[in-house]
């Protein structure tokens, strides 16, 4: 009982012909996919503490690279990495929301996937986050409630 063969992860052992680790029996599903996978599906309610907590997300996770206003121009790619098209580009201002969810769960051309560090609630969190950058720059003078339009107008003077 003291001296098994125990086999250390990546490690050979010839008891198990060959590779220590062993492949899951077919049909595996990790305890937690069913639920996962529902959480991809439920799209939250839009509140301000989801804008807040999307906010919050996207500067940590996506501001290196495409910036915090989303314009494409982050550190890391001050430093090299390929410009990301600016949220503001025509085709990303016409893309839906399933669209941004996508690209954070599985990567788009030289960005690698989100998925093992955004949670999906967190992912909608900041699909809702870009939305509202989308809109910083893209609304009109119409679209303020009145009590802030005041405000404008005297920031302007
Ligand atoms: C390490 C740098 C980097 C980080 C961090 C990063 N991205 Fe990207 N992203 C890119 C690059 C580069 C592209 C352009 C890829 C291409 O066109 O090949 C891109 C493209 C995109 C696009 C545009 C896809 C399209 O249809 O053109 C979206 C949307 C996007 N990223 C969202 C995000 C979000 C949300 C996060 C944070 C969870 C994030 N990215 C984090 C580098 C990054």
């Amino acid at each position: 009982m003291e001296e098994q063969p125990a086999g250390r992860s990546y490690s050979t052992l010839p008891q198990l012909g060959g590779s220590a680790m062993r492949p899951p029996p077919s049909g595996t599903v990790a305890q937690d996919a069913a639920a996962r996978e529902e959480a991809t599906q439920r799209k939250p309610q839009l509140t301000a503490a989801l804008l807040a907590r999307g906010q919050d997300r996207f500067n940590i996770y996506c501001s290196p690279c495409h910036g915090r206003t989303g314009q494409g121009n982050g550190r890391i790619v001050q430093r090299g990495m390929p410009h990301p098209t600016s949220y503001n580009d025509p085709r990303l201002l016409a893309a839906d929301d399933q669209h941004f969810f996508e690209v954070i769960t599985r990567g788009y051309g030289a960005m690698y996937s989100y998925a093992m560090r955004v949670s999906p609630q967190d992912r909608w969190a900041i699909v809702a986050y870009i939305r509202a950058l989308q809109l910083s720059r893209h609304a009109a003078l119409a679209d303020v409630p009145d009590n802030e339009k005041a405000k404008l107008v005297e920031d302007r003077k």
